[in-house]
């Protein structure tokens, strides 16, 4: 028996799972179920990756702590991969104690070796935030071909990459501030030193070839030493030794895969963390990851179990990115997929076994096309597999409900079972559409045999009922063959199979018994056709959802409940940075094709006016509005939109949707005054 761990990346906690992330997830649940059925011990651990800037920011947004934040999405998580079937024995977060313990170790062993360095470097700061901005917080103007509003690191015009602080005019995202450089120590492991170890890893099979090709060109020539912090305000766990500094969140992300195995050790009789991670162990580690994250799985991971003395991982995995209809995933298309909108409209084992149909072991991207999403799960799953046991079981239990005690063709059944070890290898070498090929193949040979015998024909004939009899029975053996193959991707449907069946289990091996004189209950539908215009209403929403994302940042703040804490103390300074203005609003308008924006027209006094869309069109029709006084943020960057630029903000108070009370000052107040 194996013993085997196996982790898949842990998803940022300042985000829903999409589609997306789910191939990865999928591909690993089969994996380890697969595993599982072959009878070796298999644990699959993942957590959440809490840490870093930006999930402090994104609490800091929604006035929450960073601990409610990534708690709450945990929660969110936690339900939609318990809801795609995906069995973790320990789903974590990396903002755990047994994590803060092992980075603080681990760290501790790479400074005693000698592989830490400390030095200063300069970076842009943000003087009234008060914090140093990483390269995506700071926009400017290219310093090669002069375009406006290019973040820090590269330009979406001409390509080209520089430091942050080479942009011309640069401005703090977060602020609005312009930065300035300053120094500060920061902490770096020293990968160089680790050359030849990596030379000699990364060519040993632990990795997909071509990653392995790709990564060489960095491993002859390109080491660099790794910047493993980051100063205060920072999300994440403070450096031991290093008051105000903090871990860089890659650094105990992958520690993370420890942690929650650790944690799940804790509990669990017989599994000791030790036996697992010790340089020398003989159980197997394995990484499922993006292809995105080579870099951090494949040389510095390796690089810091090597220095601190545990065993690095028998092998790191690497797939490609999910597209939808042959383009990287949209938001406005509706086709940047929620696991949650897609789990609103289907049932999990549809997408596992479309995706599991079309995987193989490279790092190519991957196609979710939904017509043929749609098409492969229904006649394959619905018309070839399913469709042998509703044919047969009609039969069997018209005949008492009892299997034939011998089997008519021998020769089809040996073929299903022996075709086994062929089908396990390709899961074994994640080759997943193969394995399905081959097992379809075997049902479309169960389905010309009886095509070919006709039991619905021989039922109507006198004395042939044991006949009748034999040939389904053969047919429900050959569907629990098919079964036994596909349970890792099926494994709800497995459940609802053995029950039909009455057997304990699909387990790799027991496909080896042939089911003689064996009583079977009643058969009851396993599994529905895609219906298509589901996949409509499943991108529309997502298109309705975008929207209302974008609707809600020109909405009035919307956001703030009752319950919401009061934010931050600010300055007097800081509130008169905010020029609001008495407005009357003049004209409202429907925007055609937006479901939650109004057009305003906006008098702001001397005779101008604003267009502003805003998002209240959920609370009011514009024949409401139109001739009443509110108050509006005058001097809001104007904002383009899907549906026009918005010049400014109107100030409503509400939770959202239809409860929301746009202010009214009292009478008398005239446009273009200044509200104070
Ligand atoms: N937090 C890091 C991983 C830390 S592991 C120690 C991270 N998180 S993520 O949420 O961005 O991504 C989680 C996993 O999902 C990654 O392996 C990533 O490659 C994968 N995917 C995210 N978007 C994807 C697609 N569109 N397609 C396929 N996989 C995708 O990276
Ligand atoms: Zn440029």
């Amino acid at each position: 028996m194996r013993r085997i761990l196996v982790t898949s990346a842990l998803p940022y906690a300042n985000g829903p799972i999409h589609l997306g992330h789910m191939l990865e997830y999928i591909q690993t649940d089969i994996w380890v179920r697969f595993q599982q059925s072959r009878g070796n011990q298999c644990t699959y651990v993942c957590a959440d990756d809490a840490h870093g800037t930006a999930i402090m920011l994104r609490a800091q947004k929604d006035g929450i702590t960073a601990e409610e934040q990534i708690a709450r999405v945990q929660a969110d998580h936690e339900k939609d991969f318990g809801e795609f079937l995906i069995k973790f024995d320990n789903f974590s977060s990396t903002h755990s104690e047994e994590n803060r313990e092992l980075s603080a170790g681990i760290y501790n062993k790479l400074k005693e070796n000698g592989h830490i360095n400390v030095r200063g470097i300069k970076q842009l700061f943000d003087p009234e935030k008060e914090m140093f901005l990483a390269d995506r917080y700071v926009k400017g103007d290219c310093p090669k071909c002069k375009t406006p509003d290019q973040y820090g690191d590269n330009c979406e015009n001409c390509g080209a990459t520089y430091n942050a602080s080479e942009l011309i005019n640069p401005v703090s995202v977060m602020s609005g501030a312009t930065p300035i450089e300053k120094e500060s120590e920061h902490y770096f492991f020293k990968l160089p030193e680790f050359q030849k170890f990596l030379q000699d890893w990364t060519r040993s099979g632990t990795l997909q070839k071509e990653v392995a090709n790709k990564l060489a060109e960095w491993v002859d020539n390109d080491l660099k030493e790794w910047d493993i912090s980051r100063d205060a305000p920072y999300f994440g766990f403070e450096i031991p030794d290093a008051p105000g500094k903090y871990f860089y969140v890659w650094l105990d992300a992958p520690i993370g895969y420890m942690a929650s195995f650790k944690q799940l050790c804790d509990r669990t009789d017989g599994l000791e963390f030790d036996d697992y991670w010790q340089a020398g162990s003989d159980a197997e580690v394995y990484h499922f990851i993006g292809k995105d994250i080579i870099n951090f799985h494949a040389l510095f991971w390796p690089a810091m179990l090597h220095s601190a003395g545990y065993r690095t991982p028998t092998a790191v995995w690497a797939h490609g990115y999910v597209t939808v209809n042959g383009a990287k995933m949209s938001k406005s298309r509706g086709t940047f997929i929620k696991a949650r909108t897609y789990l609103d409209h289907f049932q999990p084992e549809y997408l596992r076994y479309y995706y599991a149909a079309k995987l193989n072991n490279r790092i190519d991207d991957f196609d979710l096309n939904l017509e043929d999403f749609a098409q492969r799960v229904n006649s394959d799953l619905v018309g070839k597999v399913i469709n042998i046991a509703s044919r047969c079981a009609g039969f069997v239990k018209k005949a008492g409900g009892t299997l034939a005690a011998e089997l008519p063709d021998q020769n089809l059944l040996d073929d299903a079972i022996n075709k086994g070890d062929v089908i396990a290898q390709y899961y074994e070498d994640r080759e997943y559409g193969k394995a399905i090929r081959e097992i379809i193949a075997l049902a479309d040979a169960a389905n010309e045999y009886i095509h070919e015998k006709e039991p619905w024909a021989l039922a109507k004939q006198e004395g042939k009922e044991a006949e009748v009899l034999a040939i389904c029975s053969l047919g429900i053996n050959l569907f629990r063959q098919l079964m036994t193959y596909l349970a890792p991707v099926l494994p709800a449907m497995t459940d609802n199979v053995t029950a039909f069946l009455n057997i304990p289990d699909l387990n790799w091996d027991s496909r080896t018994t042939v089911l003689l004189n064996h009583d079977i209950n009643k058969f009851k539908a396993l599994m529905n056709r895609v219906e298509k215009d589901k996949l409509d209403a499943m991108v529309e929403k997502e298109k309705a959802d975008a929207e209302a994302d974008s609707a809600s940042l020109a909405a009035p703040t919307g956001a703030a409940s009752l319950s919401e804490p009061i934010a931050d103390e600010i300055e007097f300074d800081d509130f008169a940075k905010v020029d609001l203005r008495i407005a009357k609003i003049v004209d409202a308008q429907h925007v055609k094709g937006a479901g939650k924006l109004l057009q305003l027209t906006l008098d702001v006094g001397e005779g101008k006016t604003r267009n502003v869309l805003s998002g209240i069109k959920a609370a009011y029709s514009p024949e409401d509005l139109i001739g009443k006084h509110t108050v509006m943020v005058a001097n809001l960057k104007p904002r383009k939109m899907k549906f026009g630029i918005s010049e400014g903000m109107v100030l409503a108070a509400g939770p959202g949707g239809d409860e929301l009370w746009l202010l009214e000052p009292h009478e008398g107040a005239k446009p273009g005054m200044r509200v104070m």
